[in-house]
């Protein structure tokens, strides 16, 4: 069989690991693997060239993906017969497409039209907001690296006596801020799944400091909003999925914040760190199980599914219901992290 492999959306840590698991699987079951070149854009404008081990050794530890990426829609750009082109001209039997719920969604909707194009999905978002796996690749180093943050900003936080703000990504769903912050200790946890009060907020830190805890760290989602407000967005301009850049909760929270407790405040944005740099030995292992798994969906011709972790095991779920809306953060942990607000 000839497969097409890409990387689509924002980049994650440890996706290198998913298609070097790809390649050696493939070649191993007598596949040609071929790279697509920045996400949809390679099967829109026929930028693809085959893959060996040699194209692939060393790249275990590396971030990003040396395929690239793109935020390319192919229905949005209305050229789906651009990608059954070059489909047909290279003799692709199927595709495997790495990212998100945009990146798996386009190959849902390739999967479901006439004449289709058929594949696999693996998820990587360092959201990990997408329903239909516990565990997305990219996810647990991006808390590991929020957590290392959390560390730091204490070791100021604590001298200077201040409010150290920690704006984190998670646009929808609150799950980096509100890991992170449970593993590096976060006096405050804002997610976007819960409206957040500010009068609570600085009620919550002026109790610490009567309490005579001098310091607070609050961990915030960068798609949090104050109670009956919108979220913060940093240009209108959207993406061709239709996604505003968000941003700007820190600075608000910090103003407000440090005007109603009168505690020195100051915030750090996190941003692309969080995807950045070498991926945990987690990432690293969950990403070869999903490669190698995607090589043996491909071998069963079993398309239109994600591969997805459930508990420990990795399971075929329809990409249709692994897609279906974002999965918000377990109540249970966010009842558990409340315990230490
Ligand atoms: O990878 C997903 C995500 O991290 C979101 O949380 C964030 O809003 C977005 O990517 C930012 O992406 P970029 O700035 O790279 O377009």
């Amino acid at each position: 069989m000839r497969v097409g492999v890409l990387t689509g959306g924002g980049d994650s840590p440890a996706t290198n690991a998913a298609i070097r698991a790809i390649v050696k699987k493939g070649t191993a079951e007598g596949f040609d693997i071929f790279g697509l070149k920045n996400g949809w854009a390679g099967l829109v404008e026929n930028d693809l060239r085959e893959l060996t081990s040699a194209d692939v050794a060393g790249i275990l530890p590396k971030g990003g993906t040396i395929l690239g990426t793109s935020r390319t829609n192919p229905f949005k750009l209305d050229v789906v017969d651009k990608v059954r082109k070059t489909v047909a001209d290279n003799a692709l039997d199927a595709i495997i497409a790495i990212g998100g719920d945009d990146t798996c969604g386009v190959l849902h909707k390739l999967n479901n039209i006439s004449d289709p194009v058929v594949g696999v999905g693996i998820p990587q978002t360092i959201d990990n907001d997408i329903p239909g796996t516990d565990y997305a690749i990219g996810f647990d180093t991006a808390v590991s690296i929020v957590a290392d943050a959390c560390d730091k900003l204490h070791t100021t936080a604590e001298s200077h006596h201040r409010v150290m703000i920690l704006e984190v990504m998670g646009r929808d769903a609150g799950h980096i801020a509100l890991e992170g912050g449970l593993a590096g200790g976060a006096d405050i946890i804002l997610i976007p799944e819960q409206q957040f009060e500010l009068d609570k907020i600085c009620d919550r830190i002026k109790e610490r400091k009567a309490a005579g805890k001098t310091f607070s760290i609050i961990v915030v989602a960068e798609g949090a909003k104050p109670a009956g407000e919108d979220q913060i967005v940093r240009t209108e301009k959207v993406d061709q999925f239709g996604h505003v850049l968000l941003g700007g909760i820190g600075e608000y929270l910090t103003t407000e914040v440090e005007k109603c407790t009168e505690i020195e405040s100051r915030v750090t944005i996190l941003g692309h760190l969080q995807r950045g740099g070498q991926p945990t030995a987690y990432d690293r292992v969950l990403a070869t199980r999903f490669g190698v798994e995607a090589i043996n969906f491909v071998k069963r011709k079993l398309w239109d599914q994600m591969v997805s972790l459930r508990g420990n095991k990795v399971v075929a779920v329809p990409l249709g219901e692994a897609l279906d809306g974002v999965k918000p953060v377990d109540p249970k942990l966010y009842e558990t992290a409340m315990l230490f607000y």
